[in-house]
């Protein structure tokens, strides 16, 4: 069967891309976040995963407001990237995990969750920096499967029915009769707002809090509804919610290996953990 391997979460800015493509990773503002994958990146080297299950969610690219699933899992063979406005080079195709999609689909479908198979669907910013952020080179020497979150239009998920998501994903990739080393990465937030009266909003303690919370008692964000999670993190911080369906995905216990906080990267409080199942 196959396992999960390890877990990585992290922030999506789009910003990132245009310091990837200017090559300003030794550049004193962004130094403190590119710096912060290097030990991930090394546990990737040693570990070597063979297929990535990315929670994510997409902000007006595959599905606008006229379209907009609670849940969608790609069971594609194939997922580009488009342009999102920034006029950037765009990262190279993924390679979809297409039996591991339709058996996740399964597996959701049992436990009462209804996701929208996406047999054609491009992948943006928050798919493609994080995975570009592990693999520099964009090689991509894994499968994956983009399992997206709907977080930009009302009504939004609960935090407790993301945690009982990423259950239900991780018995779905352990029934996967595959030998393959599975890693489940989460991206967005952590507190950031973009708009309104409060646009900047950052909140350091309640992040620190989460992250704590991620490695020693991860349900204890399901206590709050959403309204409370934007109050605390912003109306963008709202995505803490993938970091949450992915560390449900690992299990009740985890080791933390590592993680960096740095704020701001553009609007947002940028953070990364890596956990391994234990
Ligand atoms: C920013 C953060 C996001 O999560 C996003 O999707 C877009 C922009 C920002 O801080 O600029
Ligand atoms: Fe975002």
């Amino acid at each position: 069967m196959a396992r999960i391997i390890g877990g990585i979460t992290t922030s999506h800015v789009p910003a990132i891309g245009g310091a990837i493509a200017k090559s300003l990773q030794q550049d004193p503002y962004w130094k403190p976040f590119f710096d912060g994958f290097v030990p991930v990146r090394q546990w990737i080297a040693e570990t070597r995963p063979d297929t990535v299950v990315v929670v994510y969610n997409d902000h007006g690219l595959n599905f606008f407001l006229d379209q907009m699933p609670t849940f969608a899992i790609g069971c594609a063979s194939e997922y580009r990237n488009a342009d999102e406005g920034w006029g950037i080079p765009q990262v190279p195709a993924f390679r979809g995990q297409t039996p591991l999609s339709w058996h996740l689909v399964q597996q959701l479908v049992d436990d009462e969750f209804d996701p929208v198979t996406c047999q054609e669907m491009v992948v943006d910013h928050a798919f493609t920096l994080p995975m570009a952020l592990l693999w520099p080179d964009q090689k991509w020497p894994v499968k994956v499967v983009p399992v997206c979150l709907n977080t930009v239009q009302a009504p939004i998920l609960s935090a407790r029915r993301c945690w009982k998501l990423g259950q239900s994903l991780r018995r779905g990739i352990e029934s996967w009769d595959s030998d393959e080393r599975v890693l489940v990465l989460g991206t967005g937030g952590l507190s950031h707002q973009l708009d309104g009266e409060r646009a900047g909003f950052i909140n350091k303690p309640f992040d620190l809090q989460f992250m704590d919370s991620l490695a020693e008692n991860p349900t204890w964000a399901t206590q709050f509804d959403t309204h409370q999670l934007v109050e605390q993190a912003g109306t963008q911080g709202i995505e803490l919610l993938m970091w949450l369906t992915a560390r449900g995905m690992l299990g009740e216990r985890v080791a933390e290996l590592h993680r960096n906080y740095h704020i701001p990267i553009s609007n947002t409080a940028a953070g990364l953990m890596l956990f391994e199942p234990r």
